[in-house]
C-alpha cells in the first residue's frame, strides 16, 4: 500500500500544534494543512492580521505564518469538515495531569484525547493515518486504536493506522528545533503509514535522523527524554545549594563538569527550578506507570526530581525573606520575568508563580515586568483572593517595576535583564536595595558598585 499525503488536519492549535504545522506547511508546499481548535478565540488570534497578536510568542514563528497562512496553512474551528478532508490527522491537544478521581495529581487526563479519537472515528473517510503528537502516557495509542476500531467497517473501506511521533521542540527555540531536529521519532506498526509520515519529514530532514520504532518505545522515549532533562536540572540545582554553603560557584562547577563530553555542557544551568507544561507532568506520569507495574523503587527515584524542584523554589523564598530582615510585610519586590523561561509567553508551571504566591502570602507588594506575558495571564496565575488583588501590579517597563521597590528578583533569563541600568535603578529604589538573581544574569560587580546588596543563586561569594 502507498499513500501520498495531500491534506493534513492538526487538532489543537497550541504551543505544539501551531509551530509544528507552520514548519510542515512551509517545507511542504504541496500539502494543505488545516489547524483546528475548539477555542474560537485562539483561532481568531491565529488569523489576526497583526502578527504581534498571534496567540503564542515564538521567535521566527510570525515569518512562517506570513509565508504560509492562506496559502497552504489554514486556521479554523471547522473540526469535522477538516477531519473528513484529511489523509493524515495529528492530535496535539492538551494532556494535563488529572486533578480528581483515580490517579489525581499523577496520571494524565485523557479526556481531550478520547474526545478527539471519537470525532476522528465519526467524521473521517477511507484510509486515515492518526498521529499522536501530544506527549502521552505509554500505551495511549492502544486506547486510540481501540476507539477507532469501533468505527472501521468494510463497506465504507474505513481504516485507521496509528503512529506515535512525539514532539521534542522546546519553547523559545521551537522553530529551529523543528527545522533542524536532533532526531525525528516515528513509532508504528503499519509500514505504509510510517512511510507516509517519513516522506513528509524527508522534505527537510536527513534520512539518518529519522528513527523508526514500535509504537510503545516511541511513546516511552518521549517521557524518558523529558525525565532525563528534568533530572539534570534538579541535579545541578541541588548542588547550587551546596555551592552557596561552601563558597564555591555553580557556574564554574557546571562548566567543569559539562566539559566532560560523556556528561555534556547543555542543561546544566542552575535556576529557580524547571517549569513548562511537560517536565513535571511527564515525570508524574512516569511515577504513576512505575507504581502501576509495582516498580516502587524506580518510582521513588524519579519522584526525587520533582521534590528537589519544589524544594529549590521554597529555598529561594526563604532566602529572600531572611535577607530582607525576616519579613516581607509591606515591602515591595520588583519581579523581572514571569514566563517559565526566556523567549516564550508561556507561564505554565513557571517557578515565578509559586515564588510570587509565597511573597503575596507573606504580605509583600509585587510589581511584575515580563516583556511577553500579558497582564491578564499574570493575574489569572496569581490572584488567590481579593486581599491580594491590591498588592499586585504589572508594568510595561523594568524601571516602573523597580520604582520604590526594596528588591529586584530576576526570575527569567530574558536578554534585556543582562544589561540593567544600575545607575538609574539605584536612584529610584528604596534603600537598602537588594538584587536576588536566580538565573545568573546580573553583572554582579557593576551592581555592587552601585550599592546593591546581592544574592546570586549558587554563588558562594554573594550570599
Ligand atoms: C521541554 C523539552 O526540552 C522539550 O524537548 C520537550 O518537547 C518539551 O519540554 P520546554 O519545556 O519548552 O521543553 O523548555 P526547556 O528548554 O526544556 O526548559 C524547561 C525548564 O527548565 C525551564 O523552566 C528552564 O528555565 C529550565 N532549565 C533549562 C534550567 O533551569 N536550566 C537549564 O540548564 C535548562
Ligand atoms: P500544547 O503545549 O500541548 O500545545 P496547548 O494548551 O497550548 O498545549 O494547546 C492545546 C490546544 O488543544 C488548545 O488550544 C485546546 O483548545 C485544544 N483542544 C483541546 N481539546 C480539543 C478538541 N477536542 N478539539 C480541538 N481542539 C482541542
Amino acid at each position: 500500500m502507498n499513500l501520498t499525503v495531500k491534506n493534513i488536519c492538526c487538532i489543537g492549535a497550541g504551543y505544539v500544534g501551531g509551530p509544528t504545522m507552520a514548519v510542515i506547511a512551509s517545507n511542504c508546499p504541496s500539502i494543505q494543512v488545516n489547524l483546528v481548535d475548539i477555542n474560537k478565540n485562539r483561532i481568531k488570534a491565529w488569523n489576526e492580521k497583526n502578527l504581534n497578536k498571534l496567540p503564542i510568542y515564538e521567535p521566527g514563528l510570525s515569518d512562517l505564518i506570513l509565508k504560509t497562512r492562506g496559502v497552504n496553512l489554514h486556521f479554523s474551528t471547522e473540526i469535522e469538515k477538516c477531519i473528513t478532508n484529511a489523509d493524515m490527522i495529528f492530535i496535539s491537544v492538551n494532556t494535563p495531569t488529572k486533578t480528581k478521581g483515580i490517579g489525581a495529581g499523577k496520571a494524565v487526563d485523557l479526556r481531550w484525547i478520547e474526545s478527539c479519537a471519537r470525532k476522528i472515528g465519526e467524521y473521517s473517510k477511507g484510509l486515515t493515518i492518526v498521529v499522536e503528537k501530544s506527549t502521552l502516557p505509554v500505551r495511549t495509542a492502544q486506547t486510540i486504536k481501540d476507539i477507532l476500531k469501533a468505527y472501521e467497517d468494510n463497506n465504507s473501506k474505513r481504516h485507521f493506522s496509528i503512529l506515535s511521533n512525539p514532539e521534542f521542540l522546546a519553547e523559545g527555540t521551537a522553530i529551529n528545533d523543528l527545522e533542524c531536529p536532533d532526531r525525528v521519532l516515528i513509532g508504528g506498526d503499519e509500514e505504509y503509514a510510517i512511510e507516509a509520515l517519513e516522506n513528509i519529514y524527508l522534505n527537510w530532514v536527513e534520512k539518518e535522523k529519522i528513527l523508526k520504532t514500535d509504537i510503545w518505545s516511541s511513546e516511552l522515549s518521549k517521557l524518558i527524554a523529558n525525565a532525563f532533562l528534568a533530572q539534570r536540572i534538579s541535579s545541578i540545582n541541588s548542588i547550587s545549594a551546596l555551592c552557596e554553603l561552601t563558597e564555591s560557584n555553580i557556574s564554574d562547577v557546571s562548566l567543569a563538569v559539562g566539559m566532560d563530553k560523556r556528561i555534556g555542557a547543555e542543561f546544566l544551568n542552575a535556576g529557580p527550578g524547571f517549569g513548562g507544561s511537560c517536565f513535571k507532568k511527564d515525570i508524574l506520569n512516569l511515577i504513576y506507570i512505575c507504581n502501576h507495574y509495582g516498580l516502587t523503587e524506580v518510582a521513588d527515584y524519579w519522584e526525587q526530581v520533582i521534590l528537589i524542584n519544589d524544594w529549590q523554589k521554597k529555598r529561594i523564598t526563604k532566602k529572600i525573606i531572611e535577607k530582607l530582615f525576616g519579613t516581607l510585610s509591606n515591602k515591595r519586590i520588583a519581579v523581572l520575568g514571569f514566563s517559565f523561561k526566556a523567549n516564550t509567553n508561556d507561564t505554565r508551571e513557571s517557578p515565578a508563580i509559586d515564588i510570587c504566591k509565597d511573597f503575596l502570602e507573606e504580605g509583600c507588594n509585587l510589581s511584575i515586568y515580563d516583556p511577553k506575558v500579558e497582564k491578564e495571564q499574570i493575574f489569572k496565575d496569581l490572584i488567590i483572593n481579593s486581599e491580594n488583588y491590591s498588592k499586585l501590579e504589572t508594568t510595561d517597563t523594568i524601571e516602573k517595576a523597580c520604582l520604590n521597590s526594596d528588591a529586584i528578583i530576576v526570575m527569567t533569563d530574558w536578554q534585556e535583564f543582562y544589561k540593567l541600568d544600575f545607575l538609574k535603578l539605584s536612584k529610584i529604589m528604596r534603600k537598602p536595595r537588594f538584587i536576588f538573581d536566580t538565573r545568573n544574569v546580573i553583572n554582579l560587580k557593576e551592581a555592587k558598585n552601585f550599592g546593591f546588596r546581592i544574592w546570586n543563586l549558587g554563588d558562594g561569594s554573594f550570599q
